[in-house]
């Protein structure tokens, strides 16, 4: 049925198959990197240099990073329906993979946007995988990642809650739905559309009732979920 909308939201479990760490499993990112230190505004005014260098870190691993069968197997989603993809996450290894509706929820680190008071109003592309605090924006602020902090607004949350709530089909990837507002977006699903949840350590009872959750890794879990999806 090609009238369908199908709605993938994932999280950094969806990226764990290509060897980047999630960040609240054990040995997770923000077990060495504490949040306040890097991944805040007050970070930022406190020592750019530590933030600028946590992201570089970030952008290298995910240059080198290749999308994994997970993310090539969303892109066969589009042969169930109409695909939109809202991810938590800041690397491209959606796009990379072929799927050509990504909304980025906390942005994208392979973009540069300024740190001065008009940061949403454009975004540019880095070349390699370091940004310097040297390499400034027309209105003279440093550039920094075109990331979303802690603390911060989330300008797409608008734009997401709508394509959730147009969903027929919801399937939550690799996410531990602790950040707000992100997780909030699964409850924007309208009562008749159908949820699934892939994640290898969530239980049913942290999810709401009538979502389906299947227990695996993003790889295994969307395998099953698209064959039981292509005989529907
Ligand atoms: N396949 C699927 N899911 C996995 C896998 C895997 N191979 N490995 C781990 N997971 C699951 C974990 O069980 C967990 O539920 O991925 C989830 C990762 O959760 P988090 O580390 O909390 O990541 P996420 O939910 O994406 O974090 C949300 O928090 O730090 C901020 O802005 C950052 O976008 C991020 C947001």
């Amino acid at each position: 049925n090609l009238a369908m909308n199908i709605v993938v939201f994932s999280g950094a479990g969806m990226s764990a198959e290509s060897g980047i760490q999630t960040f609240r499993d054990s040995g997770g990112l923000w077990d060495t990197y504490p949040i306040e230190e890097v991944a805040t505004p007050e970070a930022w005014i406190k020592d750019p240099e530590k933030v600028q260098h946590f992201y570089n870190l970030r952008r290298k691993q995910i240059m080198e990073a290749e999308p994994n069968a997970a993310h090539l197997l969303v892109t066969q989603l589009k042969e169930v329906g109409n695909l939109i993809v809202i991810t938590q996450n800041i690397d491209d290894l959606h796009e990379r993979a072929g799927t050509e509706q990504v909304l980025h929820l906390h942005g994208n680190i392979r973009l540069a946007k300024s740190s001065g008071p008009n940061s949403e109003t454009k975004y540019y592309p880095i070349e390699g995988w370091k940004l310097s605090l040297n390499d400034t924006c027309d209105d003279g602020f440093p550039l920094r990642p075109h990331v979303v902090w802690f603390g911060e607004e989330v300008p797409m949350y608008p734009v997401a809650e709508e394509v959730i709530n147009n969903a027929d089909i919801l399937i939550i990837i690799g996410t531990s739905l602790s950040v707000y507002p992100a997780a909030g977006l699964i409850h924007q699903a309208k009562r008749s559309s159908k949820i699934y949840c892939i994640d290898p350590h969530l239980t049913t009872e942290s999810l709401p009732a009538g979502v389906h959750l299947i227990r695996a890794n993003a790889s295994a879990g969307l395998q099953d979920l698209l064959r039981k999806l292509k005989e529907i």
